[in-house]
């Protein structure tokens, strides 16, 4: 798989933004909390499942951050004002990103794709980690901190081009900030298709992050406002 070499969708599951409402998820995705873990400095480091909300064949996920029942749809877009007007690039990944090469690895990234779940801040920064890719450590840390991104902002390649992905089985996960106090946006895992509300489905990627705040300026992805608007799912 390679950011160039589009990824096959996830056989069965699709992810369908509504026009100033849900996201209807069909297929039997495995939906569950994913609470961002960090390390003794407070960096994020790791991951922890929490809630389970089983795979049923179909959901609404609540996209406008309103809801009463979240992470589910109770209708409140119908009455808040939520405006879901989808405005995010529909060029792939690699038509647009930037480029840092360093001796072991080349990094890419979309900035605008950031969720601030801050993996990258760790030792230093993923950037600097790269740009001394040739000390072991350095590398594989780097490695570690651009799979626990959820967006994709951040891909690695090595020095043969393959790209250094994470297996992620398809999956929904409703991340959790406990450091920040906030809730994170929806990390779509393993290639689910999302299928704009005009019906243009927007490159498969093995991992992107969906707004469910409601205040994103790229929806529908998410580009890390929640943490400003204080976003909890718990109100
Ligand atoms: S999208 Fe329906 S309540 Fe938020």
């Amino acid at each position: 798989m390679s950011e160039e070499t589009p990824m096959p969708a996830a056989p069965g599951y699709k992810i369908k933004v509504t026009a100033n409402g849900p996201y209807i998820v069909t297929g039997g995705v495995p939906l569950s909390e994913w609470i961002i873990c960090h390390d003794p400095d407070g960096h994020s480091h790791g991951w922890r499942e929490g809630r389970k909300f089983g795979a049923p064949s179909a959901y609404a996920l609540c996209r406008c951050g309103g809801s009463k029942t979240k992470p589910f749809c109770d209708g409140s877009h119908f009455s808040n004002g939520f405006d879901g007007t989808e405005t995010a690039s529909r060029e792939p990944f690699a038509a647009r990103s930037m480029e840092l090469a360093g001796p072991e690895l080349t990094l890419s990234e979309v900035p605008v794709l950031c969720s601030q779940a801050r993996f990258c801040q760790r030792a230093g920064d993923t950037w600097h980690l790269v740009q001394k890719s040739d000390d072991a450590v350095s590398k594989e840390i780097a490695i570690e901190e651009a799979a626990e991104c959820p967006s994709g902002r951040i891909v690695l390649r090595d020095k043969s081009g393959k790209l250094l992905e994470p297996l992620l089985p398809p999956s929904i996960g409703l991340v959790e900030d406990p450091v920040k106090g906030r809730s994170g946006p929806i990390w779509v895992r393993g290639g689910i298709a999302v299928e704009a509300a005009d019906g243009f489905v927007y490159e498969i990627r093995n991992r992107v992050t969906l707004c469910r705040c409601g205040h994103s300026n790229n929806k529908p992805f998410c580009d890390g406002r929640h943490v400003k608007v204080k976003f909890r799912s718990s109100e």
